[in-house]
């Protein structure tokens, strides 16, 4: 599943023909629990699942995983150059880092020639909106193009989560500029079958601006 909108890979085929995945290297940044991996295992893919938490692999390990998970910052992947055909995040990682072209090189650089790199992250237009699933949440209310990030702290001042936003111009030229070419930007719309609500998410608003950007992304 790409986006809590409900796009899933089997209707999407983002990272290639289903049928294709089979034996093929596939990294996952930013892997929570490890969903995607799982999935892609099940396709007969060797998948690798790499998060920075070791409480989110654990989460991964309960649920079941036959595969590698490892615990790392996606800015620095430890695994040595051209070791992928295919990498996937969905919500992983390039939202949580201040600069995304530290993560996107090295994806690159751990990616064999040709090979895809597909990430959703929050659609940017979003930022501008306050995270309401009512009404309320379709009124602008800040700058689209204010970067300050977006922090919540503890009782001690500490930073426990920390958003970074990009316009949609800085991703694209983030992607670019790390050496892929963008192969396609999707953004999905709000089927009619999806009635959740939870958090900045609701049919009301998923039908009336986009929620997530998917970047499909090919080392050049
Ligand atoms: C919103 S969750 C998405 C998890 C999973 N992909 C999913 O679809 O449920 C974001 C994940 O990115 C991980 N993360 C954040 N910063 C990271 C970094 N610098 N390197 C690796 N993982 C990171 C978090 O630990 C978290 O598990």
């Amino acid at each position: 599943m790409w986006c809590p909108e409900g796009l899933d890979e089997v209707e999407a085929e983002l990272l290639g023909p289903t049928e294709e995945l089979k034996g093929k290297d596939v990294l996952e940044i930013g892997a929570g629990a490890a969903q995607c991996a799982r999935w892609l295992a099940g396709q007969g893919a060797r998948p690798v699942a790499l998060d920075l938490s070791h409480r989110q692999l654990q989460h991964a390990l309960r649920i079941g995983a036959g595969f590698p998970l490892v615990q790392a910052d996606a800015a620095v992947l430890p695994f040595a150059d051209g070791s992928f055909d295919l990498a996937c995040s969905a919500y992983g990682a390039l939202p949580f880092v201040a600069d995304p072209r530290l993560v996107l090189r090295e994806v690159r650089r751990v990616l064999r020639p040709g090979g895809r790199f597909v990430f959703s992250v929050t659609h940017p237009m979003r930022w501008a909106f306050p995270d309401e699933p009512g009404p309320e949440g379709l009124s602008v209310s800040a700058s689209y193009f204010d970067r300050t990030p977006y922090v919540e702290q503890d009782d001690e001042g500490r930073a426990v989560y920390v958003e970074h936003h990009r316009t949609l111009g800085d991703r694209v030229r983030d992607v670019v500029t790390s050496g892929f070419r963008l192969v396609d930007l999707v953004e999905p719309e709000w089927p009619d079958w999806n009635t959740s609500e939870w958090g900045g998410w609701s049919p009301l608003r998923g039908h009336l601006i986009p929620g997530t950007a998917i970047f499909v992304c090919e080392r050049d």
